[in-house]
């Protein structure tokens, strides 16, 4: 019990009327979708305990060049030409990227991923959404997608385009959020449309985006099969409401319509999200999002990725995978405060930190003192390790 009145929680209760709280309408506003939903209620979620309505929702759409809203307007069309692929993510918030991979890349691909879906399904680990199956860390589960994280071309043809859209975008030195596949199964759930830079909500970053999307699409989709739900131009209407403001009225949704090999590239503030599809056959699109250098990633492959891997990584992927540390990101003990997040920065390194974890051997530094035994002071602690050996580099 505090002995200062003041401190006391029931003092402090008696003094915080919510009209008094700092920015908490702001914070509480679970903006830009209070707005969107109120403006737009034809993209209000389905009733997840009935079958699919028909009638004016989202997910009732088809092609662009199919709705009657879209079909003169000139969408993005997939391209190979990297100044259309600027104008069409600027305009659009996405661009299409024709043959991003061969047909060979996208089988191998595609093989992979329906391999994997089928195992994780007879291993009983199978990720079952509202939407269908999904499949998670991707990087652990075979050459090919950690050679797309790498934007390897032997994997991914248009890799050096991809990176180089990346490095404009994001800045260089940004690390992926995730790479996992999506599936959509009949009978499934359309995805609620939202914004993949969501957890950055209610704040929008307005000049550009803090998160870039790469969808990888190893089989054709269309408004058949569930292929993605987005509202082309709609980054801009929430970047034109901003942080506190409001979307108004918004464009229809379309499915998206592309070949097996084509890789969308788009903005973290485009709405989008999974179709629904309507034949027998799963539909899967993997998605690889990046984001800014520092910032925390959606799959913790710090943790998750498996040791061989690691060990016989990359210093590329080991950059892609969060493992290098930048002065406000994945610090480990305060090692890679002053790191520049750069590939095979030595001191920014945190390898040396994962390997000792993983062989049961990382000694982490903890109460020290004038008066602690030599014993203590002399452990072979990790941290001292790791910065002897980033000095040594
Ligand atoms: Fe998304």
């Amino acid at each position: 019990m505090a002995e200062i009145k003041e401190f006391t929680q029931e003092y402090i209760d008696n003094n915080s009327p919510e009209k008094d709280k700092l920015f908490q309408q702001f914070l509480d506003s679970q903006e830009p979708y209070t707005s969107i939903f109120k403006n737009n209620p034809w993209l209000l979620p389905p009733d997840f305990k009935k079958p699919l309505e028909s009638g004016d929702h989202f997910w009732n759409t088809t092609v662009g060049r199919k709705h009657p809203y879209w079909k003169n307007k000139n969408l993005p069309k997939p391209t190979k030409e990297i100044t259309q692929i600027r104008k069409d993510f600027q305009k659009w918030g996405y661009a299409l990227i024709e043959e991003g991979m061969s047909k060979k890349q996208c089988k191998v691909f595609i093989d992979r991923l329906l391999e994997q879906a089928e195992g994780e399904k007879l291993a009983n680990v199978n990720s079952l959404t509202p939407s269908g199956q999904y499949v998670h860390t991707l990087i652990n589960k075979g050459k090919v997608f950690r050679q797309c994280i790498e934007q390897d071309i032997e994997a991914v043809q248009a890799g050096a385009l991809i990176e180089n859209f990346l490095n404009e975008t994001l800045g260089k030195g940004w690390i992926c959020h995730s790479f996992l596949a999506n599936g959509a199964e009949k009978g499934y759930y359309p995805q609620v449309l939202h914004i993949d830079q969501s957890p950055l909500s209610p704040w929008i970053t307005e000049e550009a985006p803090a998160l870039v999307n790469t969808l990888y699409i190893p089989q054709d989709v269309n408004e058949e099969n569930g292929g993605t739900l987005i509202i082309p131009g709609s980054h801009k209407n929430i970047i034109k409401a901003g942080s506190n403001g409001n979307v108004g009225k918004l464009n229809p949704a379309i499915n998206l319509e592309a070949n097996a090999g084509t890789i969308m590239l788009f903005d973290g503030r485009l709405l989008h999200g999974t179709g629904v599809n309507k034949t027998s056959k799963i539909r899967f699109v993997a998605a690889m999002s990046n984001v800014k250098s520092w910032m925390r990633s959606q799959e913790n492959w710090i943790i998750s990725v498996d040791p061989e891997i690691i060990k016989n990584a990359s210093p590329k992927l080991l950059h892609r995978m969060g493992m290098q540390a930048v002065t406000y990101g994945g610090t480990i003990e305060g090692f890679g405060i002053g790191a520049a997040g750069k590939v095979d920065e030595s001191r920014g390194s945190i390898k040396y930190f994962r390997e000792a974890f993983d062989e049961g051997e990382y000694i982490r530094v903890g109460e020290l003192s004038s008066t602690s035994p030599k014993s203590v002071l002399k452990k072979n602690y990790t941290l001292r390790q790791a910065m002897k050996k980033a000095k040594s580099k």
